[in-house]
């Protein structure tokens, strides 16, 4: 088996990995909040900690999850916030990618918040530009993050919430040119002037979101705040993958998947230097992908947007954090779309039954590099390669605050395992964790609820000569260097 070689590079750092670029995205749909985070307060036979179902309030505690953006998606461009406040809550049609259901407004802003608080992420709101008014998000952002002695700010204190929760993330509307109104670039860009300049007079420290698309799109409105800058602080993308069904992929579509996700890169990179042409160093303009994943086909609306998401959705997930962490200089926040039962979960539920799909392990692979360091890594692309010619073996390193080092790997191979040998960082001991299966269509299930997870990987070599270990095809793994 031929060695390939990783090169970790500490005197050449790229920047800091946000908790951010860690971020979920829970959205009313389907079953992701309800039945999913949310089986209520009244009578569940499934056990919850304040409505909160507790397994997966535990799983996520664990995961971790540093940002948590709600309540949509398309739903948001519908939501009244005012819906879900209160003691008399209003069943309302609950719509989102042509689902419409009852909506008993039990989750609103205050539960929604405080979950947050307990599982220890930053919320991110979306709101309603497509239904509803910049007076009705002003007055959302106000009851949020208001401390003076406003009624709006009275209202909540008698909800049950004295202090304010000092929301920093707002987006204004979603997916403006589809669900969010089907604006124009031009229409949608002089609204978002009028919505943010109203948002800023309320709370100037808010961090506002503005909704992209594609290079056209995001030059358009771009050019269109070129004068505002003050106005705008990220730039949303969204990024879903398809190749193949969910499980019964082909040997090509499982490379499809790999290639198509890497193409995530380029894209960031593109959106970057179009927002850097306007600001010109003026202002701090980041990306926020906050909504990315596999998108199978069978996640159709008469199946609540739900798919099996095996490990090969994992290894796109952990490609993802490779790009994440390459372009955190750019890259301010990401969300991967949705955080239950919805679409690419790493968190699944049927009733009182309960797992987590190889995506959630991959998180958890990956999490030694939130708030690290990002490094330049290279790989040595010539002696291990993949049927397209790209390099099988890819990697990303990060250097921790105390001196240690998490360095991540990945065989992108279908069939072949790989050697390989980790240099430039020093450590006394090193240990390994892996994620794989004997195919990358391994999923978990009720049935089967660890037939995909970690194992301990045995790494050997010195700082001096190397760390080596052996990849098997289609796998993941996490090496943790301490001093
Ligand atoms: O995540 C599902 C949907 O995908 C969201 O509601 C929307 O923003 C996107 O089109």
């Amino acid at each position: 088996m031929s060695e390939t070689s990783v090169v970790v590079r500490p005197d050449l750092p790229i920047g800091t990995i946000s908790p951010r670029l860690y971020g979920q995205f829970a959205e009313h749909l389907g079953r992701c909040c309800y039945d999913g985070l949310w089986v209520g307060t009244n009578n569940s036979s499934i056990a919850h900690s304040h409505g909160w179902r507790t397994d997966v309030l535990q799983a996520l505690k664990a995961m971790p999850i540093p940002l948590l953006r709600w309540p949509g998606g398309c739903y948001a461009d519908h939501y009244h916030w005012r819906d879900g406040i209160g003691s008399k809550r209003p069943v309302r049609l609950g719509m989102s990618c042509g689902l419409t259901v009852e909506d008993d407004n039990s989750l609103g802003t205050h539960e929604f918040l405080d979950y947050c608080v307990e599982i220890g992420a930053e919320p991110y709101l979306a709101g309603n530009m497509g239904s509803g008014s910049p007076q009705e998000l002003c007055d959302w952002v106000e009851y949020c993050n208001v401390s003076l002695n406003t009624a709006l700010a009275n209202e909540r204190k008698t909800n049950g919430r004295p202090q304010p929760w000092n929301v920093k993330l707002w987006g204004v509307g979603n997916e403006n040119w589809g669900c969010g109104g089907n604006y124009t670039a031009e229409q949608y860009a002089q609204e978002y002037r009028r919505y943010s300049t109203m948002l800023r007079h309320v709370d100037e420290s808010a961090e506002l979101v503005i909704c992209g698309l594609t290079d056209d799109w995001n030059r358009v409105i771009m050019d269109a705040l070129k004068d505002h800058l003050s106005l705008v602080d990220h730039v949303s993308v969204h990024r879903y993958w398809a190749a193949g069904p969910a499980v019964d992929f082909s040997e090509d579509e499982y490379y499809k998947m790999i290639a198509t996700s890497q193409e995530t890169e380029p894209f960031l990179q593109s959106t970057a230097q179009i927002i850097e042409a306007v600001t010109k160093g003026r202002k701090k303009i980041g990306i926020a992908l906050d909504e990315w994943g596999v998108w199978a086909p069978e996640a159709k609306p008469e199946v609540n947007y739900e798919q099996v998401s095996p490990l090969r959705d994992a290894i796109a997930a952990a490609i993802t954090f490779e790009i994440f962490h390459r372009q955190c200089h750019v890259l301010t926040l990401a969300n991967l779309a949705q955080v239950a039962n919805v679409l690419h979960a790493p968190v699944q539920t049927k009733g009182t039954d309960f797992w987590c799909t190889p995506t959630y392990h991959a998180f958890r692979l990956y999490s030694g590099h939130i708030g690290a360091t990002a490094l330049t890594t290279t790989v040595d692309s010539t002696t291990f390669a993949l049927p397209d010619g790209t390099a099988g073996i890819s990697a990303t390193a990060s250097a921790g605050g105390d001196g240690s080092y998490t360095v991540s790997l990945i065989n992108r191979h279908l069939d072949q395992a790989a050697q390989v040998a980790v240099r430039g960082v020093s450590g006394a001991k090193a240990k390994a964790q892996l994620l794989t299966a004997d195919t990358p269509k391994a999923a978990n299930s009720a049935l089967a609820p660890n037939a995909v997870a970690p194992v301990e990987l045995e790494v050997s070599g010195s700082s001096e000569a190397g760390w080596r270990c052996t990849l098997p095809p289609h796998s993941i793994a996490t090496v943790t260097l301490a001093h």
